[in-house]
């Protein structure tokens, strides 16, 4: 069953970028010989469950031809939300056998959707490249499960270990450039796989960024920022209607905002700095991956970048540029 759930996984990918905060999956029916006879993997937001298109795309391509298992990379539902209840459907087509990589931790499912399908004489098979199929939703697990978003850390500094100038003297600040066109690139690509990206109020007043997904296709994030002082100019580029922006100005507590995001159904929050943010949310210990881009220059003295040990992390090069990763969870091979 692992190669059918592999297929699974490629589908429910082709959803990365636009089906939050829904689960990505991927759906594919074989017949009594092995054959996919259909595929599907979740729509956007508000559209039909990898099951439902997988059903319709076996209905134009394999009409004549009976479905003996669904596999599915995640539970399917068995509730009422913007779609209706992709058990039913399962159980209404005569599937003789369903196989499911994980269960889904969302309260209205978990566990009933399978509950449902045995109930109706279906053989049910859960836990196939389970691991696999966490991962891919670590986001969608990690807000149900531990009711906060998934939190990702990413920053560039240079070789010497700083991440901005220092500031000098009123106005516009000198900016340090450490990401290449290419890394640059690859940070646009994690924007897209997040709903909400986050910067410190000294970010917004010395770079004045727009923090929208411009150089990788894809839904741009909820912005988010802190304003304890009430010091950000509401001209600020993080204010345009390009995307919605959240301000946190009463209690900037990083646990807090973490649970208020949650409340909102963000699922995932990459913060992109400056250091002092980052660092009081290393010191808090609630985050899950660090992304940090060593660039090959020196300048001798600046904003130093957060104290984290690099030492456990997975080293890419990039050309010039370091790359260090790190993930809580071990991903899966
Ligand atoms: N190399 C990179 O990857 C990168 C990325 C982003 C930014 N930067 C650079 O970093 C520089 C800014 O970094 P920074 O460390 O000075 O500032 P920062 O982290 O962007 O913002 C820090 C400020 O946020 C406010 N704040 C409110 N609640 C906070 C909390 N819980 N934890 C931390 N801060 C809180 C504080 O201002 P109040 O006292 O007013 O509340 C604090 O001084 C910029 O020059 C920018 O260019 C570099």
């Amino acid at each position: 069953m692992e190669k059918y759930m592999r297929r699974c996984l490629q589908l429910a990918r082709l959803g990365e970028y636009y089906v939050a905060p829904n689960p990505m999956v991927g759906a594919v029916l074989v017949s009594a010989d092995g054959v996919i006879v259909g595929e599907g993997f979740t729509a956007p937001y508000g559209g039909p469950h990898a099951e439902r298109c997988a059903f319709a795309d076996h209905d134009l391509r394999f009409p004549g031809v009976a479905v003996d298992t669904l596999v599915v990379s995640l539970e399917p539902c068995c509730h009422y939300g913007k779609t209706p209840p992709c058990a039913d459907l399962i159980i209404r087509r005569g599937v003789r056998r369903v196989v499911v990589g994980c269960l889904d931790p969302n309260p209205l499912v978990a566990g009933k959707g399978i509950e449902k399908l045995r109930n109706a004489g279906i053989e049910v098979v859960t836990g196939v490249l389970e691991q696999h199929c966490q991962w891919v939703n670590r986001r969608f697990i990690c807000l149900h499960k531990h009711h906060r978003p998934y939190v990702i850390l990413k920053w560039a500094q240079t070789a010497d270990g700083f991440m901005a100038y220092l500031p000098q003297g009123e106005g516009e600040q000198p900016r340090l450039h450490v990401s290449t066109d290419l890394t640059k690139r690859l940070v646009h690509r994690m924007r897209a796989e997040n709903m909400a990206i986050m910067v410190g109020t000294q970010t917004v007043i010395n770079d004045n960024p727009r923090l929208l997904c411009t150089h990788w296709s894809g839904r741009n994030p909820i912005r988010v920022t802190l304003d304890r002082h009430h010091r950000l100019n509401p001209e600020s580029r993080i204010f345009s209607d390009e995307a919605p922006t959240i301000v946190y100005s009463d209690d900037t507590d990083w646990r807090h905002i973490t649970e208020d995001l949650a409340s909102r159904g963000i699922h995932s929050v990459l913060v992109e700095g400056g250091a002092r943010l980052l660092q009081h949310i290393i010191d808090s210990d609630i985050y899950d991956e660090l992304h940090v881009e060593v660039g090959e220059q020196t300048i001798g003295q600046g904003v130093m970048a957060p104290k984290v040990e690099l030492k456990q992390c997975r080293l890419t090069q990039i050309r010039q540029q370091r790359l260090y990763e790190w993930t809580r969870q071990t991903p899966p091979l």
